[in-house]
């Protein structure tokens, strides 16, 4: 009897204890998935929702073989410890700026994506592109759940005072799109005495920003913010907006998708493209840097501009 009474003791305390390691487990898993800036796989949709976004990894093919001349530091050549996943370059963007990054086949392609590509190649990381709101990128930048943001965007000093930027690699302008015959014909015109017009732009970029303080507040104008510049032109093209202030090349990208649109000869803004990191992230942004003059200086981010941006 006494036998008894201890076996099922024992049993008693050997399911107890299974239990517990069971619950342990399954606690770990739930904590993994819900803790913020954690280990982001580019595959795993589950980051997607959370973040309002979709993550793919973007690896358009380089049309030349690049070097990895910059060794970041660590013997194997793979650059430990600066990033937020170790061996990944996680950048995040905004893919609705054609040229510089837009979907195509599934994945994020464009003049930011295959200038990111080359730059992680050259420090032997994997690039994983974040695709997020604009308005998103700098708070995802600064609070270091990404490496960096590349976005086509401007730097402006507004922004230098949460992100640092690398060196610029591209020239934007601040253009204005039009319906053809529209009563605005010159930039002028925006700022005239008596102006009162409905301006569309993509939310928090530049375009937004100058609009805002030079017109809105002036009283010349009211401004309609969207997600998407691409929204904006929408528009414009249904007489929502009278015209759509947005860098040049977008524009021209909305514009030949639209028939009946113009651009108008005058410019808003001239401005500089750049990547942005959080700030005091010296190693890494040092190491991007690096890789991007590199890049500049053997003619790698010119040949990438041009094939995306057609003279004429
Ligand atoms: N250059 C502008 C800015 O920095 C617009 C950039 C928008 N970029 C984008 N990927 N949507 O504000």
């Amino acid at each position: 009897m006494k036998k008894l009474v201890r076996v099922t003791l024992v049993l008693l305390a050997l399911a107890v204890v299974l239990a517990a390691v069971y619950a342990c487990d399954n606690q770990k898993e739930t904590g993994g998935q819900a803790s913020p800036g954690g280990t982001q796989n580019s595959a795993d949709p589950g980051n997607s929702g959370a973040q309002s976004s979709s993550s793919s990894s973007a690896s358009p093919t380089p049309d030349s073989a690049q070097p990895t001349q910059l060794d970041p530091g660590t013997e194997d050549g793979q650059a430990a410890g600066y990033t937020v996943e170790t061996g990944v370059l996680i950048m995040a963007t905004n893919a609705e700026f054609p040229p510089y990054e837009y979907w195509e086949g599934g994945k994020i392609v464009g003049i930011d994506a295959e200038i990111a590509e080359a730059i992680a190649n050259r420090l032997g990381l994997t690039l994983q592109i974040d695709d997020i709101d604009f308005d998103a990128i700098i708070a995802a930048v600064s609070s270091g759940r990404v490496d960096m943001g590349m976005a086509g965007m401007t730097v402006t000093e507004d922004r230098m005072e949460s992100v640092d930027f690398s060196t610029s690699y591209a020239t934007g302008v601040q253009v204005i799109i039009v319906k053809e015959g529209s009563a605005i014909t010159d930039v002028d015109d925006l700022f005239a005495d008596d102006a009162s017009f409905d301006i569309g732009v993509q939310e928090s970029t530049t375009g937004d920003l100058y609009t805002t303080w030079d017109l809105e507040e002036e009283g010349l104008a009211t401004i309609y913010r969207f997600r998407r510049g691409a929204d904006a032109v929408q528009a414009l093209v249904t007489g929502r907006v009278d015209c759509v202030v947005i860098d040049n090349e977008p524009a021209r990208a909305f514009v030949a998708m639209n028939p009946g649109l113009i651009i108008l000869e005058t410019e808003f803004a001239v401005e500089d493209y750049a990547i942005c990191f959080a700030k005091g992230s010296t190693e890494l942004r040092n190491a991007v840097d690096a890789a991007l003059r590199e890049l500049i200086a053997d003619g790698t981010v010119q040949r990438i501009l041009d094939k995306y941006i057609a003279a004429d």
